[in-house]
């Protein structure tokens, strides 16, 4: 959950691992300058076939941990240690209650039903909007969210037996950002002092576009392998100011019209990030022939290829007004919908 939730909470740590390339096996903790991209399902299933040796030779009998948000990378780095590891794998699920609609469903119906994992569901919102309550500081609701979220994790980590390794979706992406400083990564060093992992990060060398062909080589769903972006604090910075539970309902709810309604006019996939922000102010409207003081729905929609400048999609009209439509007749609190038309800069993508 943090590019993905466990994104920013777990630093790079340059623990190697081991990969074969063309047959040969070596210790791999960077991106091989002449590593063929991965764009064919056939070089996808060589490097699942790769990676599930070295992890079951780095892994032998242990048990591993890995917190999985529902992002790509988390996602598809629990789909390929369910097949190298099997049942020694446990998945850890918290929901911060910042999710978007139907995500803590995809993911015990994807890897409990289907894939067979050993997930531990942690429904932890609650827990999450006391500690948020009247916190209207951004960074502070960010630090709020991934603290809480170490707690969480390290609480249920210490009621398992025998855990040695935890798993990460580090990227090769996240690798050049930390080195660059840009973004401080993947941080087991997030957890408290006496949980000491010996790290997995299968995917660790691969881009993103290869990751997501790897999870649909894996027999991950489009919807989880493709999907935009989403930020780890969650729906939390879509709810600018202190969250409430009615205004974080309205931001769940617009947020499902917008992606269905996006999917079924053929925007899904073409458009990189797209969501709602309800604001905490209310303004006078009227609905049923009454006055209505309530909120507005900020309708957001960019597109960039690296998320450091961004484009504003030109939304057809209709669309527009069928949102609107929708939006203000079916959110309960909202009488009135907007649309960004700044891009980055000035604006940042998110509003918060
Ligand atoms: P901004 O708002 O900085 O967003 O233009 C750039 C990209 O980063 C995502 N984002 C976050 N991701 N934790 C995250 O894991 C955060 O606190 C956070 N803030 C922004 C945002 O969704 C966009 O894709």
């Amino acid at each position: 959950m943090l590019q993905e939730c466990t994104e920013w909470l777990y630093d790079y740590s340059s623990d190697k691992i081991t990969a074969k390339t063309e047959g040969i096996e070596m210790a791999m903790d960077r991106r091989p300058e002449n590593m063929e991209r991965i764009t064919t399902p056939e070089l996808a299933d060589a490097f699942i076939e790769e990676q599930v040796a070295a992890v079951q030779e780095q892994v032998g009998r242990r048990k591993v941990l890995l917190a999985l948000s529902g992002g790509v990378d988390s996602s598809v780095v629990a789909a390929l240690l369910i097949r190298a590891i099997g049942q020694q794998l446990v998945c850890v699920h918290v929901n911060h209650g910042l999710l978007r609609k139907g995500e803590p469903e995809q993911v015990i119906e994807v890897f409990r039903n289907q894939m067979k994992a050993n997930l531990i569901y942690v429904d932890a919102s609650d827990r999450f909007l006391d500690k948020l309550a009247g916190v209207a500081e951004p960074e502070q609701k960010r630090m709020i969210i991934g603290g809480e979220f170490i707690e969480v994790f390290a609480e249920e980590a210490r009621k398992l037996d025998g855990i040695e390794c935890l798993a990460q979706g580090t990227i090769w992406p996240d690798i050049l950002e930390s080195e660059k400083g840009i973004k401080a990564h993947h941080n087991a060093g997030g957890l408290p002092e006496d949980m000491k992992f010996e790290l997995v990060e299968p995917v660790k060398i691969l881009f993103k576009d290869e990751v997501r062909l790897v999870g649909k080589q894996l027999g991950l769903p489009d919807s989880m392998v493709y999907r935009q972006p989403f930020p780890g604090p969650g729906l939390g910075v879509r709810c600018p100011g202190a969250i409430t539970r009615d205004r974080l309902e309205a931001v769940r709810e617009s947020d499902a019209i917008l992606r269905e309604e996006f999917a079924k006019n053929g925007l899904e996939g073409k458009v990189w990030q797209y969501f709602t922000v309800v604001p905490d102010f209310k303004s006078t409207g009227i609905k049923d022939g009454k006055r209505a003081f309530e909120w507005s729905v900020i309708i957001r929609a960019v597109n960039t290829t690296d998320a450091m400048t961004a484009t504003v999609e030109n939304v057809p009209y209709d669309l527009m007004c069928h949102l609107a439509d929708r939006i203000t007749h079916e959110v309960p609190g909202v009488n009135r919908v907007l649309y960004d038309f700044t891009p980055k800069p000035t604006g940042t993508i998110e509003f918060e």
